[in-house]
């Protein structure tokens, strides 16, 4: 490897800035050829700071062309300044001054997709993390808060909508048919929270009175052609803003509140203050192009990105590695919002399946680190599961131990006391430990420390005293850096079930208590049991902590039936359904012939007949656990074995419960007149899965079954499933017909396009990797937009494993050169593609020769960049 390899950045290394800005006036004049801004920043050393003298470095990019530079109104030349391609050194300033600044930049040739860019030619913006310095030199760190106005000029004709943070204060017309629109944002913001908009834009609006009563216009700006996908994101807005009055007591604060759908972002969407700015699939929505999922979903993300006004904007991070201050609170916040708009249950039951299939798999591999990690090469590799879900799950944690009421006091305390500052999460939890009086100085470890911890618990029950002893050790395997970790501060909730399966009063008569396991090793009695319990154990999954303990299959059953906790009922069956397939996967890597326990059929035939069980719970318990799942429990992955015999069970429990699933499916089926609500939702998510199984029987009569309603149906998660059964059947005609008429249907529509695309990219055929490579090669692709490369080879390398891991290479292969491919045009899509490499580990000796030539292959190549570099040289250790 080359000597100038990247270096990394250390927390311990945070400096407050040696300057301050107090003000930013922006001026942007967007061109075809060129974009010219002018930026004027009032600097003044920062009394914080203790270097005497420090020189201002800006942050820049090779990309800026450096016009003119003027301070206090006087022309700088080039000795007066350093420009290098990253930094501009200016050594010898005053204490007070005003820096202007005019450089030269390409949005239209800018594929990076950071910075200022084109979406199918309207300008836009994405500055998150450190994307301002590609639009001017600047203090691009947030722990610099300035108050912005930005002017923004250009053609009237193609750009009619000129959009910027706050409100807007004047516009006018200047020659050449231009005109000017100049915006205010009063509240001080870090560089990261600018957004700017220029386009031929439609215009939906909406109104919303704050809890104090102020009117409030909600402004969705999008493509004339997505105008009839609207109503659902102003909607799920509208209900995230009276959430947060009513949960959190905060109120909206600009006069205005906008968001821009775009079709090319890096990411599902960016929290600009008053004007956020989303990937287009995770805003617009309509029953005819969207699946139930992704109602779902885009409901999440709005609310996502609108709580993030306060827990990311008026309150924001010192620096990148407070990252989750604002990510893990916000997820946080957005899942009980989903919570209570929904089934609260199911929620948790989906957050933990991301969880533990996904993050635990990132906190076991080489690029684990902490929530608050403590080094990074390059950022944006740092917006992770671990920082975004597992920071959620921590301030879950807090809110458990807290309890609603102290933690909504340590909210405002938190909200109060740092409104308008870049503050830590240490800040955060100091709010919350003054509330509550709790010593939260152990529990800081979550923070700090990587990798999942496994909890171990034996019991015994000692019938002479009436008493019952529940023993749970806790470990966390090595992580990079870090090869021994103290112990957590973990809550553990606990439940106690009787013979009959009623839960025993415990502690104040509660049906639940809440252990707080401290040390390594501890044992927690129970007085006045009278009878041997079943334990239900981690109820509500209370800690992100993978939990062992020996139950036999009945009490699974039992749990499955019994527990007043919903999360675990579900659960006991998950535990069920691996115990017998994981026995099952020793079977066939035995070459022995499985055989199905019927313990399981006869579990599913009971929830199959249960008409009064919660249908959205149902559809939950009757999804065995996913493949990845599967491979994150294994010690080794077997590819083939995982999905054979996975395949295997579906088949066994759909030829011995046929009748009760073709019921379930007759019974569940749409009849039309879309509806989307809890109850619909579960219906045609039980319809879906229940073709879902038969369709595994191969029968004509099936076959026609999902023909039926892929031509008939009136909604797209109808559609998209008859499709995605269609695309993985064995009869190949039909399969073909199938996927021709839905993209004659729909090519038009480019969010359907990519479902398209993904449903072909996960099938599980013979020729997967064959037929993701032609659709390379379809008019359709581009590799210009993430979304179609996440459709196409991110669906195909993360969730079709037999294709992907192919044990001629060809899959590894093919992720290479399409990585080598994209990191020159867009690194940060390329090193997220990276992932499935990185898992090299947990695979067998030949596939892990493989995909370590793959990396190395993508080390070596020139210009790789550093979001490439850094995933693909911490993975080869
Ligand atoms: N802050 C955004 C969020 O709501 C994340 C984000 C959007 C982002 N676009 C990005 C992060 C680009 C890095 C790069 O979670
Ligand atoms: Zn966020």
């Amino acid at each position: 490897m080359s000597k100038n390899n990247p270096q990394p950045i250390h927390l311990k290394d945070y400096r407050v800035p040696s300057f301050l800005i107090d003000k930013t006036d922006l001026h942007f004049e967007l061109g075809d050829k060129a974009t010219l801004v002018k930026s004027k920043l009032s600097l003044r050393r920062n009394p914080a700071c203790t270097v005497a003298n420090a020189a201002l470095e800006l942050n820049g990019d090779k990309s800026l062309n450096l016009r003119r530079l003027v301070i206090d109104g006087k022309d700088l030349s080039v000795g007066d300044y350093e420009l290098s391609e990253e930094l501009l050194r200016l050594a010898d300033v005053p204490d007070y001054f005003t820096l202007e600044c005019v450089t030269l930049i390409n949005p239209q040739d800018n594929t990076s997709l950071e910075g200022l860019y084109q979406s199918n030619g309207m300008f836009c913006t994405q500055c998150e993390a450190e994307g301002f310095r590609k639009i001017t030199y600047y203090l691009d760190r947030p722990d610099v808060m300035s108050v912005f106005t930005t002017t923004i000029v250009a053609s009237k004709n193609r750009f009619p909508v000129l959009l910027s943070n706050g409100n807007p204060v004047d516009q006018g017309e200047v020659d050449n048919g231009r005109h000017w629109v100049t915006w205010e944002d009063p509240f001080p913001k870090p560089a990261y929270l600018f957004a700017l908009v220029g386009g031929d834009l439609e215009l939906v609006e909406d109104l919303f009175i704050t809890a104090s009563g102020r009117q409030i216009p909600l402004r969705l700006y999008v493509e004339k052609k997505d105008l009839n996908k609207c109503e659902h994101a102003l909607d799920a807005l509208k209900r995230s803003m009276r959430w947060d009055e009513e949960v959190y007591g905060r109120e909206y604060d600009l006069d205005i509140f906008m968001i821009v759908a775009v079709d090319h972002f890096n990411m599902g969407a960016m929290e600009n203050k008053g004007l956020n700015i989303f990937n287009s699939s995770c805003v617009l929505a309509n029953p005819q192009t969207t699946t139930d999922d992704a109602f779902q979903r885009i409901e999440g993300i709005v609310a996502h990105e609108y709580f993030h006004n306060w827990s990311g904007n008026r309150v924001t991070c010192r620096d990148w590695f407070q990252l989750s201050l604002k990510e893990g609170f916000t997820v946080f916040r957005d899942s009980e919002f989903s919570a209570d708009m929904g089934s609260r249950t199911v929620k948790r039951i989906e957050d933990v399946n991301v969880l533990r299939t996904a993050q635990f798999a990132e906190d076991a591999g080489p690029m684990a680190h902490p929530v608050r990690p403590a080094s990074y090469i390059e950022i944006s590799n740092f917006y992770t599961l671990t920082v975004y879900e597992k920071g959620a799950e921590v301030v879950r944690m807090i809110h458990r131990l807290l309890g609603k009421d102290l933690f909504r006091k340590g909210s405002d305390l938190y909200f109060d006391r740092y409104d308008g500052q870049a503050v830590t999460t240490d800040d955060f939890v100091a709010a919350m430990e003054e509330v509550s009086g709790q010593d939260l100085t152990q529990f800081r470890r979550w923070y700090s420390q990587a990798g999942t911890p496994r909890l171990d618990v034996t019991d015994e029950y000692d019938p002479a005293n009436n008493c019952y002893r529940l023993t749970i050790e806790q470990s966390c395997a090595p992580s990079p850096g870090q090869p021994v970790k103290q112990p957590y501060h973990i809550p553990v909730a606990v439940g106690l079930l009787d013979e009959e399966g009623k839960d025993i009063p415990l502690t104040g008569g509660e049906s639940t208590e809440l252990l707080q396991l401290k040390e390594q090793s501890q044992t927690f009695t129970f007085e006045n049991i009278p009878s041997k319990p079943v334990p239900s154990l981690l109820r509500g999954f209370s800690a992100p902590v993978k939990l062992c303990y020996n139950y036999s299959r009945e009490d699974l059953v039992f749990l499955m039936s019994h527990d007043s906790d919903g999360f675990n009922r579900w659960e006991a069956g998950q535990k069920l359904s691996v115990d017998i397939i994981q026995g099952l996967i020793a079977d066939y890597r035995a070459g022995r012939e499985g055989v199905l326990d019927s313990l399981l059929v006869d579990a599913f035939r009971k929830v199959l007949s249960d008409r009064s069980l919660d249908q959205a719970m149902v559809a939950k318990v009757l999804l065995l656990p996913s493949e990845a799942y599967l491979g994150e429990l294994a010690e080794e992955i077997d590819v083939e074995a995982i999905h054979n015999v996975r395949e295997f069970v579906r088949k066994s429990l759909a030829t011995q419960l046929q009748d009760l699933f073709m019921d379930c499916y007759r019974r569940n089926r749409s009849t039309g007149g879309y509806e989307l609500n809890a109850e619909a939702v579960a219906q045609r998510r039980l319809q879906n899965l229940s073709l879902a199984y038969l369709m595994t029987l191969n029968t004509p009569a099936v076959l026609k079954l999902a023909q039926e309603q892929f031509q008939n149906a009136d909604n797209m998660t109808d559609t998209l499933s008859a499709l995605t059964q269609l695309a993985n059947c064995e009869f190949v005609e039909e399969r073909d017909s199938a996927l021709d008429a839905f993209y004659q249907r729909w090519h038009d529509d480019s969010l359907v396009v990519n479902q398209w695309f993904s449903v072909q990219a996960s099938a599980a055929r013979d020729d997967a990797l064959e037929q993701v490579q032609s659709l390379l090669e379809h008019s359709a692709f581009d590799f210009k937009n993430p979304n179609r490369v996440r459709a196409l080879i991110g669906v195909f390398c993360n969730q079709n494993s037999v294709g992907f891991h192919r044990l001629d290479g060809k899959g590894y292969r093919f992720l290479s050169d399409q990585i080598i491919k994209l990191d020159a045009m867009n690194p940060q899509i390329a090193s997220r593609l990276l992932t499935p490499l990185t898992r090299w580990k947990k695979y067998d000796s030949e596939r892990k020769k493989l995909m370590t030539a793959e990396l190395k292959r993508i080390l070596d190549t020139k210009g790789l960049s550093k979001d490439s570099f850094e995933v693909a040289s911490k993975s080869l250790g």
